[in-house]
């Protein structure tokens, strides 16, 4: 799979370079695959074409070095918008509620990791051969990265406590109803932590408090004495000391904040270089794999399915790379 990327960008990068007329080729059924709706309006479709020209000179250098232990990235639904598009929809205004800001490169001994007793490898997904992970979600372009990642905490807790599937629980009503957080424009995941706990409001299934992904009223339902509530949490940093954030991952899931600025077109592959320390998203650690040559987290992500290794990042461990170990939280849930 990465070999096929790799050539694809290459092809493109060639066609381009020739001046081939790639505009009634590849860019258009770029376009009929994503289903973009700009299609059939001539103007927009030349200016999305520039954009993703750019784009691929940017998947290209991202490429670099080019070879298997690193990160790949290629052409994706998010390739035909500029980074600033992309920062407005996809990405928050963080607004850490306690917690300042750690923004550097932070190294943890990383020998330390294969003596701390515990497995190689743990993916919540595949547990003892059960799921405690829900259905990847998809945040479309409300900037609540936040609320998904305490929702998709709050069910894999709920669903390891219980010995359960895990529930989908209604992220929308923790973008409406969080007072704490700003809903679509943004927030963070230790705000919605602790107005969880402050108001004892319990989090509704998506089925009864569906997603919209806009913010809008909050409408607390009349029969929400029933839903999962959290009972406590954590909310903590592990700069230089990501072995602590390991031992954590074997009580369930974490909520994690990150600078995603450059994940846009992130394919496959363990993310070790092209990454600052931003905060502008948030996402979940549902397990680690300490057996092959770089330790890496599994990340699990919000913008669908079809981003990433089906909706899932691989992200080198023990630098805190892209600002992950600098706003770690776990919760319980009663
Ligand atoms: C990948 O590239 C990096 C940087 O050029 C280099 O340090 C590393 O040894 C390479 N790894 C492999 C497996 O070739
Ligand atoms: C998981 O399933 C595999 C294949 O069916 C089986 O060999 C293995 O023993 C199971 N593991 C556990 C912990 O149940
Ligand atoms: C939260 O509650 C659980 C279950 O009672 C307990 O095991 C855990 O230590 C508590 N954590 C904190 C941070 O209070």
């Amino acid at each position: 799979m990465w070999n096929s990327i790799f050539a694809f960008t290459t092809l493109l990068l060639f066609e381009f370079t020739l001046g081939i007329d790639i505009f009634g080729g590849t860019f258009l059924k770029y376009v009929d695959q994503y289903k973009k709706s700009y299609a059939n309006h001539p103007d927009e479709l030349h200016s999305r074409f520039n954009i993703f020209k750019e784009n691929l000179m940017r998947i290209e250098k991202l490429n670099q070095p080019n070879n298997k232990s690193t990160a790949w990235y290629g052409i994706n639904k998010f390739s035909d918008l500029t980074p600033e598009e992309f920062k407005v929809s996809y990405l928050t205004d963080w607004k850490p509620h306690h917690h300042p800001l750690k923004t550097q490169n932070h190294v943890t001994q990383t020998e330390k990791l294969y003596t701390l007793g515990i497995p190689e490898k743990l993916d919540w997904r595949d547990f003892k051969n059960k799921s405690y992970v829900s259905q990847v979600k998809n945040q479309n372009s409300c900037g609540g990265c936040w609320a998904f990642s305490t929702a998709e905490v709050m069910e894999s807790m709920y669903a390891i406590q219980k010995h359960l599937t895990p529930p989908d629980l209604s992220v929308q009503e923790i973008i409406d109803c969080s007072l704490y957080n700003a809903g679509c424009t943004g927030g963070d995941t230790c705000a919605a932590m602790e107005w969880l706990i402050d108001s004892h409001v319990p989090v509704v299934t998506d089925k009864d408090y569906p997603l919209t992904d806009t913010s809008e009223n909050c409408k607390l339902l009349p029969t929400s004495s029933t839903g999962v509530k959290v009972m406590n949490y954590t909310c903590n940093s592990y700069l230089q000391n990501e072995h602590d954030m390991l031992m954590l991952l074997s009580n369930g899931p974490l909520t994690v904040s990150v600078d995603a600025t450059l994940w846009a077109n992130y394919q496959g592959g363990i993310i070790q270089h092209h990454c600052g320390y931003t905060i502008n998203h948030a996402v979940v650690i549902v397990g680690y794999d300490l057996t092959g040559d770089i330790p890496y987290y599994i990340v699990r992500n919000s913008w669908g399915p079809d981003f990433g290794i089906e909706g899932y990042l691989h992200v080198k461990i023990g630098e805190n790379m892209c600002g992950i170990a600098g706003h770690v939280s776990t919760l319980h849930v009663v």
